[in-house]
């Protein structure tokens, strides 16, 4: 394999790049808000796409019927799971997945675990659902009584974020397989997001939703995709799956113009992610472990002020607790417009995060020491 070492690409050709995260801020802002790294897509991949392009085929998506068995054998090889791949469908990308899925079964109040990424408020808005949030508990776990609270209460629907997403939490199996027998105590359903799952670090395993049994089966979804593991949000696809027969019943009613919509880039390139990408993903970890010890000693040395609430034992994003710095009411503005830096605020993952800020360290350490140089400036 040609991948051994990842690095990020330096500031002056990540410029050049032409996705939102460069293109959002003027050029003078380092860019640590939304969720894409900063270094080389994987060799099998770029590979892939350029013979696409140099042999002019980029129709409609037709059938795809490689992506069940290279997803089934990533899944079994990383994390011991067998997926039932014979009701999945294809989507454009997770954030459609879950909106068909939700408009196909005319749900009303969806449960969120906040703080929790922007997008699940987003969709549920989108859709005009209310939002039931149950947050994390003081020490990141499910709240599984709190959910089952609202699951009593009538509540059908949990939109799931595993790993989590800020804080780089993988629920437990003991988490998981509470919230199933809760929700299949109330036939509530669980969708179970698990974009982040890929980017698990080494010493933690990740557990799929799905595995930890049949309570989970019953009241299950996954959605998931490998735009944000190998880094290919731009190219728009992912899927949905359920086990059984209950997993085919709840994923009937979704469109099958979900498939068409997709694109044949990101498809394929998902086929290539999961069969071929794992040296790309095992050497990007290394180099995202390194990033993530850099950005604790980094905080400590230069925002003493500031707290990273966890070490993420997944994914390169990092829920940082900043009302030591004394930036105002609203943080994240004097950090981009004086600071020249941009991160998602933390109200954006709920409301009551005023003080929170979520920044993305997948990027080079001298990039990551230069923002955080420019926040202490402020304080
Ligand atoms: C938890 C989670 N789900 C979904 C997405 C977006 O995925 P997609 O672009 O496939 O909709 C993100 C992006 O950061 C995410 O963090």
């Amino acid at each position: 394999m040609t991948d051994s070492r990842i690095a990020a690409e330096s500031l002056e050709t990540l410029r050049t790049r032409h996705s939102a995260k460069w293109r959002r801020y003027p050029e003078d802002v380092i860019p640590l808000h939304v969720a894409e790294m900063d270094y080389p897509v994987a060799e099998p991949i770029r590979q892939f796409l350029g013979n696409l392009v140099a042999t002019s085929d980029m129709g409609y998506l037709g059938p795809l019927p490689e992506l069940a068995p290279a997803f089934t054998a990533f899944a079994e090889k990383r994390w011991g799971w067998t997926p039932d791949t014979t009701a999945a469908k294809l989507a454009p990308d997770v954030g459609v997945a879950t909106v068909e899925f939700l408009r196909a079964h005319n749900v009303s109040r969806v449960i969120v675990t906040s703080p929790v990424y922007v997008g699940f408020w987003h969709w549920l808005e989108e859709l005009g659902i209310e939002i039931v949030d149950v947050p994390l508990t003081v020490d990141f776990r499910l709240d599984v009584a709190g959910i089952e609270r609202e699951f009593a209460r009538g509540v059908g629907h949990c939109l799931l974020c595993s790993p989590h997403n800020p804080l780089g939490r993988v629920f437990t199996r003991e988490e998981l397989t509470a919230l199933a027998e809760a929700a299949d105590r109330h036939g509530a359903v669980v969708i179970s997001d698990e974009i982040h799952a890929p980017l698990t670090y080494p010493g933690t395993e990740f557990i799929p939703y799905l595995s930890v049994g049949e309570a989970a089966e019953r009241t299950g979804v996954l959605v998931t995709s490998s735009s944000k593991s190998w880094n290919l949000a731009g190219l728009k696809a992912a899927f949905i799956l359920g086990h059984g027969a209950r997993g085919a019943e709840l994923l009937k009613p979704l469109p099958e113009a979900m498939h068409w919509r997709s694109s044949l880039l990101g498809a394929f390139s998902m086929v290539v992610a999961f069969r071929d990408g794992a040296p790309w993903l095992d050497a990007t970890m290394e180099t995202l472990e390194v990033a993530r010890d850099h950005l604790a000693t980094e905080l400590a040395r230069l925002l003493p002020g500031a707290r990273l609430e966890m070490v993420p034992e997944a994914g390169y994003l990092a829920w940082v607790d900043i009302s030591g710095l004394n930036l105002g009411d609203r943080p994240w503005v004097k950090i981009l417009d004086q600071g020249r830096v941009s991160v998602v605020p933390g109200t954006d993952l709920g409301p009551q995060y005023t003080q929170h800020i979520r920044i993305n360290f997948a990027t080079s350490p001298e990039i990551l020491t230069e923002a955080l140089t420019r926040i202490a400036a402020l304080s």
